[in-house]
């Protein structure tokens, strides 16, 4: 179905004017005005509670917002997406990470062919062999059990597993470290495995494709160390190596034994695979058992997603009010702030999930966009964060609407940390909110001078995510809140969000330019400014 353009319809132009009349309402007036204000923009979902009333909205906007739903399809989309409808048309494929952990008993098909059997046994295949490897039961090839786990994949095939493996670390097996290698720098993988002893390290080679150049590079590096290392021959690699991939024929040819391979299929996003095989090194860390209840969490917020009606629809009302400040409040970026170490990696993940997904310039159509799309996605854990950017945030020009992600039970009760912690998360958000009038600091006897200084003008934007505690299952339903709040801000853009054509050129020129870096002989036909970084970089390699 053909969109009108977002920007010329009715209720684009009527959200312009509500952000027109919310010029100078602040959350101070907003909040004084309504003393249900916190119950009435709050919502929950799974284990989730989100408090969404300190955002520069009222009910006449949210109802606006939700507008956007109607005009963009989103029903329609959402049960395309979940039906297996080839809703990513620019690679002609369905889009099911969402059947990767259907809990459900109900087929789901792609061309009429219900992939659910396949899941099933993917996920029975690793749970097998991870149990394996964590029991000691799966050797080395000098007869030593597995002690190491190293991950080679990148971007979606690395961001994931990565974060997750750190987010429940609290959940696994102590003694099995897992590391990930993922930069084409070899000091990435020189360091990541220096202290290891090769006979009791398994790699992992993750790569969709099997052809991606870093996970290659790396891959061969880690197969000639451990053959190395081992003073073995080939037949070692199938005791260290396993493969997952939707490539059958490209891991053979790598030499991996097709036992040894997992696999998926292509209407699993590289970024949204976390739940497939590439989630192995996470099923390893944390047994199958923590793995399924974290796929339990993802399925209760892929329910929630789907059935829940908009207004009350968490990922629904997170994407919204993405909307209304990037396109109407001139927002470039958003910033996760999770308080819980744990969820360290959890911004640099969605960095990946959101700015490749919704990246884009162009509608369905083609056409080039009359507004803003996907933002730039950034942040650290709190408190952290506190003592580097929040400044910017309290009284800088940029306008930054931030998440804060918090449980109430800590993983670690130890002494008071808790208690502090979630303080400075209470606090931050209401100082964001409220902020500090030159009254108040002169009522507080701060000389004139300084007054402008130390005033908060407030109004700044958060969103509250809240839940009792860091548990396979909450942190499941996190991640697919996202995922689902980037669905829904894509079709509302009316842009391809599960295609990545902005990542191709380079990967071409840096093809073009290797032999150029190996070969002095080879002549260079960029522009003055290239050709002339190669020849700094030919003349400090002793080629010229
Ligand atoms: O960076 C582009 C990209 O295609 C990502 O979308 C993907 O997650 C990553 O490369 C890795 O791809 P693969 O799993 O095929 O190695």
């Amino acid at each position: 179905m053909r969109r009108k353009k977002l920007d010329g319809t009715k209720i684009w132009k009527a959200l312009k004017a509500e952000r027109a009349a919310m010029d100078g309402v602040s959350l101070r007036q907003l909040f004084a005005e309504d003393a249900g204000r916190a119950e009435k923009f709050s919502a929950e979902a799974g284990d989730w509670f989100l408090d969404y009333s300190k955002n520069l909205v009222t009910e006449r906007t949210m109802g606006l917002l939700l507008g956007l739903c109607e005009e963009a399809g989103l029903k329609e989309a959402i049960d395309a997406m979940f039906s297996g409808k080839k809703i990513n048309e620019t690679e002609g494929r369905a889009v099911l990470h969402t059947a990767l952990r259907n809990r459900g008993t109900e087929p789901v098909r792609v061309d009429r062919k219900d992939v659910m059997p396949g899941v099933r046994a993917v996920l029975a295949k690793m749970g097998a062999f991870a149990d394996k490897v964590r029991s000691g039961e799966w050797k080395g090839w000098t007869g030593k059990a597995i002690r190491n786990v190293v991950n080679i994949g990148i971007g979606g095939s690395d961001l994931g597993p990565a974060m997750a493996t750190e987010a429940l670390a609290a959940y696994s097996k102590r003694d099995l470290r897992v590391r990930f290698v993922s930069n084409v720098d070899a000091t990435h993988f020189a360091e990541e495995t220096r202290d290891l002893d090769a006979a009791e390290t398994l790699f992992v080679v993750a790569s969709k494709t099997f052809t991606t150049q870093e996970t290659m590079t790396n891959a061969r590096t880690a197969r000639a160390w451990l053959l190395e290392k081992l003073g073995a021959g080939e037949e070692a690699v199938a005791k260290h190596f396993v493969a997952v991939s939707t490539a059958a024929e490209k891991v053979k040819e790598f030499g991996i034994d097709e036992a040894n391979m997992f696999g998926f299929w292509d209407w699993v996003g590289g970024r949204y695979s976390l739940c497939s095989a590439i989630g192995l090194p996470l099923m390893i860390a944390i047994g199958p058992e923590n793995f399924g209840r974290m796929l339990d969490g993802y399925w209760t917020m892929d329910r929630h997603f789907a059935e829940t009606p908009f207004e009350k629809n968490v990922p629904v009302i997170l994407a919204l009010l993405g909307i209304w400040y990037g396109d109407f409040w001139g927002a470039q970026s958003v910033a996760l702030l999770p308080y819980d170490q744990y969820l360290r990696r959890f911004p640099a993940y969605f960095q990946q999930g959101d700015m490749e997904s919704n990246g884009k310039r162009v509608t369905k159509a083609g056409k080039v966009v009359g507004y803003q799309t996907g933002p730039i996605v950034w942040g650290e854990p709190g408190t952290n964060g506190q003592h580097a950017f929040y400044q910017l945030l309290h009284q800088g020009t940029e306008l930054v609407p931030c998440d804060f992600i918090g449980f109430c039970k800590s993983l670690n009760p130890i002494g008071d940390h808790h208690a502090k912690l979630m303080s400075n998360f209470f606090a931050q958000t209401e100082a964001l909110a409220f902020g500090k009038t030159a009254d108040e600091c002169r009522s507080e006897g701060v000389p004139e001078r300084l007054v402008p200084h130390k005033t908060f003008p407030g109004n700044k934007p958060t969103n509250t995510l809240l839940a009792e505690k860091l548990t396979p299952e909450s942190f499941g339903q996190l991640v697919a809140m996202y995922e689902h709040k980037i669905f829904t801000q894509g079709v509302i853009w009316n842009v391809y969000s599960f295609d990545q054509w902005g990542v191709q050129l380079g990967k071409t020129l840096a093809g073009r330019i290797l032999p150029e870096l190996q070969d002095a002989g080879a002549p260079l036909g960029h522009d003055g400014s290239t050709n002339g970084l190669i020849r700094r970089y030919r003349k400090a390699n002793g080629m010229a």
